[in-house]
């Protein structure tokens, strides 16, 4: 994979899964689309897709899980950790193994539809990772002088 052109970049219209992961070391959030196809009976995934505001290695990582669970059930993608999404890029410095657990939660919570752990987006649901970000509204504090 070429860390310039990530591969699966975007939202999917008509995904039958959609999971989010925010990263409490950095603030960062991922989400990812996965679509299902049946593979004579079985349920396996069809293809993944994702959006980031995250580094680049984050972007990285999640180019290549979308790629490396094509084909896979959701049990079999649910058992892969962040180290296993990573291992193409090589080991990752230890400030960056984050990186690797926000796609493995994103795609956890795509499978699980359990919460994202440990900062939930404040909507989960948006249709968009940017919709995620609602405009905070606007606090004025009077000071008694
Ligand atoms: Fe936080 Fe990479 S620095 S996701």
């Amino acid at each position: 994979m070429n860390p310039d052109d990530p591969q699966n970049l975007g939202e999917m219209s008509g995904a039958d899964a959609v999971g989010t992961a925010g990263s409490s070391d950095c603030g960062d959030m991922l989400r990812m689309w996965i679509k299902f196809r049946d593979d004579g009976g079985r349920k396996v995934i069809d293809k993944a897709t994702f959006q980031s505001f995250g580094c680049q290695t984050a972007i990285a990582v999640a180019s290549i899980a979308t790629e490396m669970i094509k084909g896979k059930t959701p049990e079999e993608a649910l058992a892969l950790s962040g180290s296993e999404l990573s291992a193409p890029l090589g080991p990752l410095p230890p400030m960056k193994i984050h990186c690797a657990q926000l796609v493995e939660g994103a795609l956890k919570n795509a499978l699980t539809g359990a919460a994202p752990e440990p900062t939930a987006p404040s909507a989960p649901s948006a249709p968009t990772l940017v919709d995620s970000f609602q405009p905070q509204k606007k606090v004025i504090i009077k000071l008694h002088t």
